[in-house]
């Protein structure tokens, strides 16, 4: 860390004070969280984007999906400050709004558009939230993607869901805790006319998987589990579930990032841990926790590179901009795409 920039972030948020509010995703580098008022995961980070109304500002530490969201769920006057642009995630950009229209089209070509109800990933962008808002859906996160469903086949009345953009976390959280089969799921690829899928593949799916997945989980292998546990005895295998089916299913425990820490703090000195997520949180853990054996799933180094894109001079260029009167990077969503995305977050945020 270089102590010119942390100095300089420091000055610059004093001399802001209560005008402006830092949060940060776990999977912020260690010298730029060290600068968030609030830590969280997505759905934290969605719960408290709001709880600040003094501050005129909200620096989001975090990815381009995140920051729409606080942007959407924000008051008029705030602003939302993307300190690097580039920050974007990869899973979001598989799905664009044109693709997610001609799905939802070949579901009424199906002729079972009423009766399927989208529930969308937080990780996707503003314009597929609105598309979700739109047509009676909610958004969910790792955190409560059951209780998602469990809402969408229960109080919603669904007879069967399109799942976006994520096919592992829809998958795993319908086959682990809904208790669905594989039979019960399809892929929609929206590169393939139909999304590669007949009409009755189409009626007869419980869950219509978006074919997206994260770069980053998506590295992490049954091998991967499977060498890890012969490496070190009596480790338990702590997964995210944007993690694949096969990884997955011969985990130990899954969960959210704010899951994923709150086992690792908890469990008393001595435990070991093989965590399969990404790697700014492994470290961050395994530095804190000197008594535990805190081991990273795969053998490979495995950041996300975009989140890795929000760095020290990119938040101290965002703070001292603020500082002198000036807003940098401010992200915003149109109104009306803004208004039916937050019927979506709305939905999400009040799941009993
Ligand atoms: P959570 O923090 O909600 O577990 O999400 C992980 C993630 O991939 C965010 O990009
Ligand atoms: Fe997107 Fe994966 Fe990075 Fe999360 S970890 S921001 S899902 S690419």
């Amino acid at each position: 860390a270089d102590p010119d920039l942390a100095r300089r972030a420091a000055a610059a948020k004093a001399a802001l004070g209560d005008d402006v509010f830092i949060l940060g995703h776990h999977y912020q580098r260690d010298d730029v969280i060290a600068f968030a008022d609030v830590t969280g995961d997505s759905f934290k980070l969605a719960q408290q984007a709001a709880a600040r109304p003094a501050a005129s500002a909200i620096v989001f530490c975090g990815v381009h999906f995140m920051a729409e969201s606080a942007d959407i769920l924000t008051a008029d006057h705030q602003r939302v400050i993307l300190p690097d642009l580039a920050a974007g995630c990869s899973m979001a950009d598989m799905a664009t709004a044109e693709q997610v229209e001609q799905a939802w089209d070949d579901i009424l070509d199906a002729g079972v558009a009423t009766g399927t109800v989208p529930v969308s990933y937080m990780n996707s962008s503003a314009a597929i939230k609105a598309f979700t808002g739109r047509h009676g859906g909610t958004i969910c996160t790792s955190s409560n993607a059951e209780r998602a469903l469990d809402w969408a086949f229960g109080e919603r009345g669904g007879q069967r869901v399109i799942f976006l953009p994520d096919q592992h976390l829809g998958r795993n959280t319908a086959i682990d805790k809904l208790g669905m089969s594989e039979a019960d799921c399809v892929v929609y690829d929206p590169r393939r006319p139909g999304g590669g899928l007949s009409r009755a593949q189409l009626r007869d799916a419980r869950m219509i998987l978006w074919r997206g997945h994260c770069s980053v989980h998506g590295r992490f292998t049954r091998e991967c589990v499977d060498e890890v546990r012969e490496r070190v005895p009596g480790v338990q295998v702590l997964v995210h579930p944007e993690c694949r089916r096969e990884v997955v299913s011969a985990a130990d425990l899954v969960g959210s990032t704010e899951y994923i820490i709150k086992v690792v703090d908890e469990a008393p000195p001595g435990s070991s841990f093989a965590v399969g997520t990404e790697l700014n949180l492994v470290q961050r853990l395994a530095n804190r926790h000197p008594d535990k054996t805190i081991v990273f799933l795969d053998r490979t180094v495995c950041f996300c590179s975009t989140m890795n894109r929000i760095d020290m001079p990119h938040l101290v260029w965002a703070l001292e901009a603020l500082a002198r009167g000036e807003t940098v990077n401010r992200i915003t969503v149109d109104p009306e795409v803004a208004t039916y995305s937050r019927k979506a977050l709305d939905q999400m945020l009040t799941l009993p």
